[in-house]
């Protein structure tokens, strides 16, 4: 492999949409921000200079950081955040990981303009295991919220609120025809009769699953997160914030008309805010003879059939259908013994309102949200390096509940789960322990969905219901035989899924709901692995520009 230098300037520009002008975080200017392209086998310096008044730091959403949890970029996790006139450069190897993947911004809510494309090209020698495709193409889906950032933030830290509300989906940043003044910030496909192209897909989104389909045509998903697929085809597929997937898309070889809507739509059981808000783009075929790209702007294509905001058959219907490829090349290794069995309920709680506020949770409560009852509370410094240097005292705790403190049990009315504890605790793992980790969503104030992402690590989803986990009957119908590998996996609405991975990576490694708002309420935990006996099982030193708090 090669090493490819990367210069992340982060500083504010001026970007118009929605018929405002606001100034935002970027990097380089650029927003989106820039796709960064790496081959396997390669190592990625990326330099970033923070030129703006807030903290910055960088998570590359997917990659593994194999013993280098240094270059993993949540703040107070794995580093502290690069302060403002400082810099640091995230210095890793891309080994044995290859597809789409993402990065973005990971102190507070800075992502919902700071992220971009992370392309892992597979090996020269290996190719894709299907035909190659005319051309590959990132779309990245995102919310725009109309008010400034510094209103956005601290909304998302004002515990007391419920979820904010963007104002538009988009595509590559535009919000398309749908909203106001938005048709000339429309993205757009274009593409020849008969050619198939691959679409690199990146929910960025801030709070919500997306229903993802093309008016006329179907999809056909080859990878998630970065891990090949059985292929299978689709009308509208589900992507939860932080997933990454890879569709092939055949044009037409007789196209029905020269441009189709490509459409975004939320999943959410949250009725209300999200209803009827749906995000367009333009897929559009190469013709002899054009019209004029108004004509196509201002025409109001038919909408694709998405699914209702609250179809949570389809997307279970959805998810179902992934498969590992599980070939020879691609092998699906699935721990097979399990050494430790973690249990975690994971969804919204309450705390009282303090008297100064007004609060929005249920019963005049404030909202919180949690693991096994414990709201992750943000430490002061980065918990790696305490991990590193053996010093835990005052900055964490290694007694995160593995099990509920009250068993969970949908059919009790009221859930009885809502109490939160306070605290930065996380679980010790040995070195090459396989675990298996069952998450149960506790739902009130209706049914929502959790995507759990895990730094660190992928891991395999072995099963997944609805209703109340059970551990006699379920485990013996679980796939251990190709189940889908991931870094994000839904905790479906009022059910629970099943994963196992393999504690082989070193460090402290952090897992939370990729909502934000969930993450901002304490819905995140931390896995403190251990070194393993060899020299090549150990964490690698600091590296010597390695932010101060
Ligand atoms: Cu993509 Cu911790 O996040």
């Amino acid at each position: 492999g090669i090493t490819r230098h990367y210069t992340f300037n982060v500083r504010m520009a001026n970007v118009t949409r929605l018929c405002g002008t606001k100034s935002i975080p970027t990097v380089n200017g650029q927003f989106p921000g820039p796709k960064l392209v790496a081959r396997e086998g390669d190592r990625l310096v990326v330099k970033v200079h923070n030129h703006i008044n807030y903290n910055v730091s960088f998570h590359w959403h997917g990659i593994r950081q194999l013993r280098n949890g240094w270059a993993d970029g949540p703040s107070y996790i794995t580093q502290c955040p690069i302060q403002p006139g400082q810099s640091y450069a995230y210095d890793f190897a891309v080994t044995g990981q290859r597809g789409t993947l993402w990065w973005h911004a990971h102190f507070s809510w800075l992502r919902v303009h700071l992220y971009g494309p992370l392309v892992i090209l597979p090996s020269r020698s290996q190719g894709y295991p299907f035909p190659s495709p005319h051309r590959e193409v990132p779309i990245m889906f995102g919310e725009w919220f109309r008010a400034d950032t510094e209103t956005v933030i601290s909304q998302a830290l004002q515990t007391g609120a419920g979820p904010n509300v963007s104002d538009a989906y988009t595509f590559n940043g535009l919000p398309g025809p749908t909203y106001n003044c938005s048709s000339k910030d429309t993205y757009k496909l274009k593409v020849q009769p008969g050619r198939t192209y691959m679409l690199r897909l990146i929910n960025s989104a801030l709070n919500n699953e997306l229903f993802f389909a093309i008016a006329n045509h179907t999809l056909t998903v080859v990878e998630a997160d970065a891990n090949y697929v059985k292929p299978f085809t689709v009308d509208t597929l589900v992507i939860s914030p932080g997933q990454t997937m890879n569709v092939l898309l055949t044009a037409s070889t007789d196209p029905a008309s020269q441009a189709f809507a490509m459409a975004i739509a939320p999943y959410t059981n949250t009725q209300g805010a999200f209803d009827n808000t749906t995000a367009t783009a333009v897929l559009e075929y190469a013709a002899t003879r054009p019209p004029s790209t108004s004509s196509i702007q201002s025409r109001r294509l038919p909408l694709p059939a998405l699914p209702r905001y609250n179809d949570t058959a389809a997307v279970a219907s959805f998810s179902s259908k992934f498969r590992s490829l599980a070939t020879a090349q691609y092998p699906a290794r699935v721990p097979r013994a399990v050494d430790r069995h973690v249990l975690f309920t994971v969804g919204l709680g309450t705390d009282p309102c303090p008297s100064n506020q007004t609060c929005q949770g249920p019963n005049g409560t404030k909202f919180a949200a949690s693991v096994n009852n414990n709201s992750f509370v943000r430490p002061r410094t980065a918990l790696l390096e305490a991990h590193y240097q053996r010093r835990y005292a005052g900055v964490l705790m290694a007694d995160f509940p593995t099990t509920p403190p009250r068993p969970f049990n949908y059919t009790g009315a009221p859930p009885n789960n809502t109490f939160v504890a306070h605290g930065t605790r996380v679980v010790p793992l040995a070195f090459n322990a396989s675990v298996e980790l069952v998450m149960q969503g506790t739902a009130i104030q209706g049914a929502e969905s959790h995507p759990l992402h895990m730094h660190g690590f992928n891991f395999f989803v072995v099963g997944q219901g609805f209703g109340n986990y059970d551990p006699v009957n379920d485990p013996p119908k679980y796939n251990l035989v190709d189940p889908v590998e991931r870094n994000t996996v839904s905790v479906p609405t009022a059910g629970w899924v099943a994963v196992r991975f393999l504690a082989d990576n070193p460090g402290v490694w952090l897992m939370h709901c990729h909502f934000d708002v969930h993450l901002s309420w304490g819905l995140s935990m931390a896995w403190m692995v251990d070194d393993g006996p060899l020299p090549n099982q150990k964490m690698l030193p600091p590296p010597s520009d390695l932010p101060k708090c």
